[in-house]
């Protein structure tokens, strides 16, 4: 595994997402013995950094996170838990009782990073929810905090109103999905010590059967899936969290941290698309 250090933290470049496990918008119980398999199999493998939100099957994927952490004894300290509050509760008070409901759920005494999942409504302003994220900070519940889906404007405007370095943006971003490369989000985030998480990093229909790609893949032995987030793994500041419930894929996804692009194969990634 490869990590990011800043602000006196390390944290992995991979991580595990969550949207889905659990279900979709609502708790699907069908599907916790695969989700929490999937959880399971991630820890064993050496996962230590999860993120759900609490808008992720209605918070039931919050609750699957802490039985999975529960249930192998995994201890606390060794991990990095990312939970986000929907954008339909930035109030103050509605911030407030967002976090201590995640912390419930995820029967938690405090959030390694707590994001805004969401920009607020037009009009909208952030005093009020970066008030409550503030004390939330202060009273230790919360340990660093970011944003999800920030455009510029609005990442400056956070980093503002936080009393403690905004921790990172989390924004879609794959090999043929460049829109926050373009935007001047990633390298804002470059500059400024703040991580850009990748999510949904190998959502890519035509990904597996890509030429360049498979060509690089073969060369190192390694799945398209393992090169497209070797790809971002390999650029500084870049953390992104893949999610499956195929306890191989959850395997190669980690493993994919240690595969090392040479500088023409990361040439050519990066121009593919
Ligand atoms: N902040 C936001 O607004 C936001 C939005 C979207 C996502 N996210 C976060 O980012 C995480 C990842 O994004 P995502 O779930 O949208 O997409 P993703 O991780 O890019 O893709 C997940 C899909 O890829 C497949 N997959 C994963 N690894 C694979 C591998 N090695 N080989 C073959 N197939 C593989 C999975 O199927 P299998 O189960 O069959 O492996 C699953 O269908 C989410 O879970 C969530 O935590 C955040």
């Amino acid at each position: 595994m490869k990590y990011e250090t800043l602000h006196g933290l390390s944290i992995p470049k991979i991580g595990l997402g969550t949207w889905q496990l659990g279900g979709d918008s609502y708790p699907d119980p069908k599907l916790d013995p695969v989700s929490l398999a999937a959880l399971r199999a991630a820890l064993e493998v050496g996962y230590t950094h999860f993120d759900t939100a609490e808008g992720y099957a209605a918070g039931h994927s919050e609750e699957l996170v802490g039985r999975a952490i529960r249930e192998t004894n995994t201890k606390r300290e060794n991990l990095f838990i990312t939970t986000k509050v929907s954008p339909e509760h930035l109030q103050y008070e509605q911030v407030l009782k967002s976090c201590e409901n995640s912390l419930r759920r995820l029967n938690m005494d405090y959030i390694d990073l707590y994001l805004i999942h969401w920009p607020p409504r037009a009009g909208m302003k952030l005093d009020g929810t970066f008030r409550a994220l503030n004390q939330l900070v202060r009273d230790g519940k919360v340990k660093h905090l970011g944003v999800s889906n920030f455009k510029l404007k609005l990442l400056k405007e956070a980093q503002s109103l936080s009393e403690t370095p905004i921790l990172t943006d989390q924004v879609p971003y794959r090999l043929p999905d460049k829109a926050y490369v373009e935007n001047g989000v990633l390298e804002y985030c470059q500059q400024n010590n703040i991580l850009l998480t990748a999510y949904s990093p190998v959502k890519f229909r035509n990904l597996p059967v890509n030429k360049t790609v498979g060509a690089i893949a073969n060369a190192h032995s390694a799945t398209p899936f393992q090169i497209a987030l070797a790809w971002l793994v390999a650029q500084p500041r870049v953390i992104t969290i893949p999610m499956s419930f195929n306890a191989q894929h959850i395997k190669d996804n980690f493993e994919a941290a240690d595969i090392e692009l040479t500088e023409e194969e990361f040439k050519t990634l990066s121009g593919l698309w």
